[in-house]
């Protein structure tokens, strides 16, 4: 089959679908998704939407935590940008129809999540990305203009070039264009030719490079992927957030999420045996940025032998835990622990990507006509840690702004006609499925063990020698066999881990979320001992004026 569209849009996330409702009224938008349209990462998301809403809060202060959180990495440009423009996208989405919860006042009920100096986070209950999933979805459905086609799969976006892995990951990319993508309907096997104007990548995250992941099993970096073979460009890979707090339940995948909103609420970090630790690594305690907390933790649990550290709530009022907090008490609930009475164990878990493909303040790629949206793309924001729940505002915020862009530019692209179909001639059944699933597990155990919280040279050498052996190994599969979703997916998380290694490789220095032994920040040297961060990032100065 072969298709013309205006707007193509890969992702039914916050993302794509704010992209998709903007475009809409000037064209025809096809919107791809893998799965059912509300199976993304932003149907689970917990904590909420960060906004300025009310003083005392002000830009200037959620501009300084998110350039604090992200270790002086951020582009100082784009936080401006995107908490200046905060307040309207959240306004924007309530007049969609999404539902934050309220105090008796009238005035929103803003939680405080670690690394905010400020109440600021917009949330409904434990269930935010739901309510907004739910809204945009809604919104989509009565749009004449939009078609979305479920359970489809991209495979490759189509450009005059494409290459393979051992290129030099700080290439440039001149005059290439988009022209759509190719899409794999796995329910015929068809491979689908679909021709765009302009297309968005909003494929989210890749938490399923590692095998213990708050992130559903959609977020296998596919987007990142296949821009990357198509040379956009990629950054900052080598940051992975690891939340601090996933429930301790071995075997169940992916890792049910303990919103850090529950520790602004009050909840304090222990370990097993009852005693705060949080302090000992950094003055702002339980609250302290993601990347800070999930390294303690994981030093804790590395001094102990402990298989997990607890989230106290004990000392919390239990009817306003229940009521702020019922999917978690009701998730805990049902594996046995009351968490009014006991400590939820926790440990950390891979959450989101912070790098991912390059883009401008438009969400422009390196690519002409190729935008990108959401957590596969980097604007520059969230620099060498993000700070929490700005992530759903980035997606707001630039979606809205690739919009513009993009609205502006149509009249002025042409189809390419002339683009071929996808060539699937000699390529054979795949019947060793069992070579995939192990090739997977491989994979999500050399990034775990080597390319995890903690990272040495040594580490990132063994992780990359390793995994040349499952690329060269899938390459040679995919390069025979009739698609399916899970080779490709295979394939795509080997790109992901494959530049994540090599990024990592390239810094030489600990910052953010890439903390390596060889390179160990001032103080930093004593992790193994308990007491590091004698100098935390809370000590240092602001590179921003005081608001
Ligand atoms: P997603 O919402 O993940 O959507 C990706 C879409 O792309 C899906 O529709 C998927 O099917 C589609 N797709 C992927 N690959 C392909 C392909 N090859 N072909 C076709 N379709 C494809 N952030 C916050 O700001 N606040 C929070 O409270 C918060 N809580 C979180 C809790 C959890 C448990 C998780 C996992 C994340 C949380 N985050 C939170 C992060 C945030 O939810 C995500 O970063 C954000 O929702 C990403 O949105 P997105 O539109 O980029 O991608
Ligand atoms: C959480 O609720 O703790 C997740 C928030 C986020 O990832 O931004």
């Amino acid at each position: 089959m072969r298709k013309k569209v205006d707007f193509l849009v890969i992702g039914s996330g916050i993302a794509g679908l704010i992209f998709a409702l903007k475009v809409a009224p000037k064209g025809k938008v096809c919107i791809i998704t893998k799965s059912n349209a509300e199976e993304t990462a932003t149907k689970y998301a917990q904590g909420g939407i960060a906004a300025v809403m009310y003083t005392p809060d002000t830009y200037e202060k959620h501009i300084k935590d998110t350039i604090i959180a992200g270790d002086n990495l951020n582009k100082e440009d784009i936080v401006r940008i995107t908490i200046t423009e905060s307040t309207d996208r959240v306004k924007e989405l309530i007049e969609w129809g999404a539902s934050f919860d309220k105090k008796e006042s009238g005035k929103y009920d803003l939680a405080k999540e670690g690394g905010h100096s400020e109440h600021r986070v917009l949330h409904y209950k434990d269930s935010t990305g739901m309510e907004i999933e739910r809204t945009l979805l809604s919104r989509i459905s009565e749009h004449p203009n939009i078609e979305v086609l479920e359970n489809h799969f991209t495979l490759d976006i189509i450009t005059q070039h494409h290459m393979d892995m051992d290129i030099d990951i700080n290439r440039r990319t001149d005059n290439i264009s988009c022209y759509g993508a190719y899409v794999l309907n796995p329910q015929t096997d068809e491979i689908h030719t679909i021709l765009a104007r302009t297309t968005l990548i909003a494929t989210g995250g890749a938490g399923n490079v590692y095998n213990t992941t708050t992130n559903p099993v959609i977020a296998t970096g596919d987007g990142i992927a296949m821009a990357y073979r198509a040379k956009a460009l990629v950054e900052n890979m080598e940051f992975i957030q690891f939340h601090p707090t996933s429930l301790y339940h071995p075997d169940e995948k992916p890792s049910f999420l303990i919103t850090e909103a529950l520790r602004g609420f009050g909840a304090i970090l222990k370990t097993k045996n009852g005693e705060e630790f949080m302090h000992r690594y950094d003055k702002r305690g339980s609250l302290a940025p993601r990347d800070i907390v999930a390294r303690a933790i994981d030093n804790e649990m590395k001094l102990s032998g402990d298989d997990y550290v607890g989230l106290d709530c004990r000392h919390l009022n239990e009817n306003d835990l229940i009521k702020h907090f019922p999917r978690i008490y009701a998730k805990c609930l049902s594996i046995g622990i009351d968490i009014s009475k006991e400590m939820i164990p926790v440990v950390p878990a891979a959450h989101y990507v912070c790098g991912g493909i390059k883009v401008d303040e438009y969400s422009r790629t390196s690519i002409f006509n190729l935008y990108a949206s959401g957590e596969c793309a980097s604007t520059g924001l969230h620099g060498a840690n993000r700070l929490a729940s700005n992530s759903l505002l980035e997606s707001a915020v630039f979606s809205h702004r690739a919009s513009i862009d993009a609205i502006r530019k149509i009249e002025d692209i042409d189809y390419c006609e002339t683009i071929p179909d996808w060539n699937a001639e000699g390529m054979v059944l795949n019947e060793e499925m069992i070579l995939i699933t192990q090739s997977l597990k491989e994979l999500q155990m050399i990034m775990t063990n080597y390319v995890g919280i903690v990272r040495s040279n040594l580490r990132l050498k063994r992780a990359l020698d390793r995994l040349e052996i499952i690329y060269r190994e899938t390459e040679d599969l995919y390069n025979k066999s009739i698609l399916t979703s899970i080779i490709c997916e295979l394939r795509n998380l080997i790109n992901v881990a494959y530049l994540i290694i090599k990024m990592a490789m390239q810094r030489k220095e600990s910052r953010g979320l890439h903390y390596s032994i060889d390179y160990p920040k001032t103080g930093d040297d004593i992790i193994l001992n308990t007491d590091y961060y004698k100098e935390t990032m809370a000590d240092k100065k602001s590179p921003l004026p005081e608001a």
